[in-house]
């Protein structure tokens, strides 16, 4: 199961990307958490504190890794052949909710024709993520529509584009269905966040109606969701019922791959 949550920043994209790799973990699933936005925070919703998630080393910024992986004896040639499975064995953070991190540092150029190492570093271990291996991965993307229709996005079995009721974020989350469509990736749509009442949850599903958008979730507001955010603590599962509907969207997608 390979799953790529992106939308408009701020939408919850953390959120949901840190609660479903928590709820795979406790189905049973072994996962890795991809934290694909140049400023990183997948790491909290996982259960590291702040001083843990400022150690953890992005890969792209990992000058010595991608010298030992790309370097040569000549200056200015690099190999484009390596193996990138030892990274996630090396590279890849254990964390208290039982899924494995990567941060990957910068990816906005991923797959753009850049010819750097680092890039050619982090698209190969995407790839191997996404493409060869068995583990349920979970990208949390960068905000906005960058770094679609290119890269590894492309082989996800699932894109969950999260909105709020908001205009502006429904429009971009328009936008980057619109993008996907011509994609493989077996199933693009909205996945509605902090909706509160009715008025939230028609604006969501008229929206998806007139643009043709499948909504495959909506995701209650939750105010201690909320209140964790505030405060940087971690959320009360069991009391959560924005994390028992991400549980059932989890589920949901596992069973129909
Ligand atoms: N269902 C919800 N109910 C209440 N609050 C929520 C809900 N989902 C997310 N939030 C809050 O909204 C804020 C933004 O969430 P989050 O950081 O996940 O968004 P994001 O899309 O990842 O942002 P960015 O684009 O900056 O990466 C956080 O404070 C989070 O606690
Ligand atoms: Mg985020």
């Amino acid at each position: 199961m390979k799953i790529a949550v992106c939308g408009k920043g701020g939408v919850g994209k953390t959120f949901i990307a840190g609660s479903l790799a928590r709820c795979l973990v406790e189905s049973g699933h072994p996962v890795i958490a991809i934290d694909a936005d140049s400023s990183p925070n997948l790491a909290l919703s996982l259960g590291l504190t702040s001083e843990e998630a400022a150690r953890i080393a992005p890969v792209a910024e990992n000058d010595a890794l991608i010298r030992l992986k790309t370097g040569t004896d000549y200056s200015g040639v690099f190999r484009l052949t390596f193996t990138v499975d030892d990274i996630i064995r090396d590279h890849a953070t254990p964390t208290p909710s039982g899924a494995h991190l990567l941060v990957m540092g910068t990816v906005r150029a991923m797959g753009s024709g850049c010819a750097c190492p680092a890039h050619s570093v982090v698209k190969a271990l995407m790839r191997h993520l996404v493409v060869e291996r068995d583990d349920a991965v979970i990208l949390d993307m960068e905000a906005g529509i960058e770094h679609l229709g290119r890269g590894t996005t492309r082989h996800v079995d699932s894109l969950l584009v999260v909105t709020d009721a908001n205009r502006k974020s429904l429009e971009v989350a328009a936008t980057i269905c619109r993008l996907a469509r011509g994609s493989d990736i077996a199933r693009v749509g909205l996945v509605g966040n902090r909706v509160e009442g009715e008025r939230h949850e028609t604006a969501i599903r008229e929206f998806a109606r007139e643009h043709g958008l499948e909504v495959i979730a909506l995701i209650p507001y939750d105010a201690g969701v909320a209140e964790a955010g505030i405060s940087g603590t971690a959320i009360d599962e069991t009391a959560s019922t924005a994390f028992r509907a991400i549980c059932n969207l989890a589920r949901d997608l596992g069973e129909r791959k």
